[in-house]
């Protein structure tokens, strides 16, 4: 089985691992500073291991040069979000944090495919790029699929269908500005402005741009469970070469008349990183709405000094 080492063993990187190890797809190693800790988020994994039904392998440690070998590291390390705190709040500790991090990975990892995890998303998706030195397509930021995940779930309850029927598309970065698609969210084909009336999706919208500070709100620090999901699904994706499409965080070239900004699009994930990013035709507006998110995005790498 490939392995998968998964920096940071709080809620969403403990919660990572499990699902990962559910799906069986590779062994996971679980890496914490904090003494004990991935250890026994790791043994704990695979003591459920017998009534899950799941071989993969699981293994904590304190040690980051245990990520050796891995073909994707995703990394959850940081401080998270509690209530009155914006993802932009976090940047400047979680970028002390991640630029360590990434340095090690690009020392004993050096082959593997980062996935980023750490808010702010997009930052620190172009921060682990920058500093790893790794090409583009090897970086990748997990938000989008959370984002369209939270979407599909308000869309399947609002209309009473199986979440299996709704896709979504979210574009743009992993806050306030994020552009979900309407257009291309769809119900078994159909999209869903022919379902719903506009302003029932406009609070859908602004619920869905605002779904983890409804989450942090409520649990008092950041969403655990779907952001894990979310990120088991794009390392699947790249483990088992399944070239899904999914909305992630990349470095654009050019892309959507972006240059040089991590920003959430549609991209085909496989076993060699971002395979290929894919530009929907947007109107005016969407267009709008996605160039603000990157001005956004751009004002704060310029801010770091990335
Ligand atoms: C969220 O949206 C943690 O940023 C993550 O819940």
């Amino acid at each position: 089985m490939d392995k998968v080492s998964v920096i940071g063993a709080g809620q969403v990187g403990s919660t990572t691992a499990l699902m990962i190890a559910q799906k069986e797809f590779a062994d996971v190693t679980l890496i914490d500073i904090v003494q004990g800790l991935a250890k026994g988020k790791a043994l704990d994994i695979a003591e459920a291991a017998p009534i899950g039904g799941y071989d993969s392998r699981v293994f904590g440690t304190e040690e980051i040069s245990e990520i050796e070998g891995s073909k994707v590291v995703v990394v959850t390390a940081g401080l998270t979000r509690s209530p009155g705190m914006s993802r932009q709040d976090l940047l400047e500790k979680n970028a002390t944090i991640v630029e360590g991090i990434i340095k090690d990975i690009a020392r004993y990892a050096p082959l593997s495919i980062i996935v980023m995890v750490t808010n702010p998303l997009d930052l620190m998706t172009y921060l682990a790029l920058k500093v790893s030195g790794f090409p583009w397509h090897r970086v990748v930021g997990q938000a989008g699929v959370l984002d369209a995940a939270r979407f599909r779930c308000f869309v399947a309850a609002e209309l009473g269908v199986s979440v299996e029927d709704v896709s979504a598309m979210v574009l743009g970065g992993h806050g306030d500005s994020m552009v979900p698609l309407p257009r291309y969210t769809t119900v078994s084909g159909i999209p869903i402005p022919e379902l719903l009336p506009s302003d029932t999706i406009n609070r859908l919208v602004e619920r869905t741009r605002r779904g983890g500070g409804e989450m942090v709100n409520l649990l008092g620090t950041s969403a655990l469970y779907a952001p894990g999901a979310s990120v088991a699904l794009m390392v699947e994706a790249i483990a088992r070469d399944k070239k899904r499409i999914l909305p992630c965080s990349v470095c654009l070239h050019g892309q959507y008349g972006v240059e040089g900004v991590c920003m959430g699009v549609p991209v085909k994930l496989g076993a060699t990183g971002v395979e290929e990013v894919i530009e929907l035709e947007l109107t005016g507006e969407e267009l709008e709405a996605f160039q603000d998110s990157a001005r956004i995005c751009r004002e704060q790498i310029d801010l770091l000094k990335i």
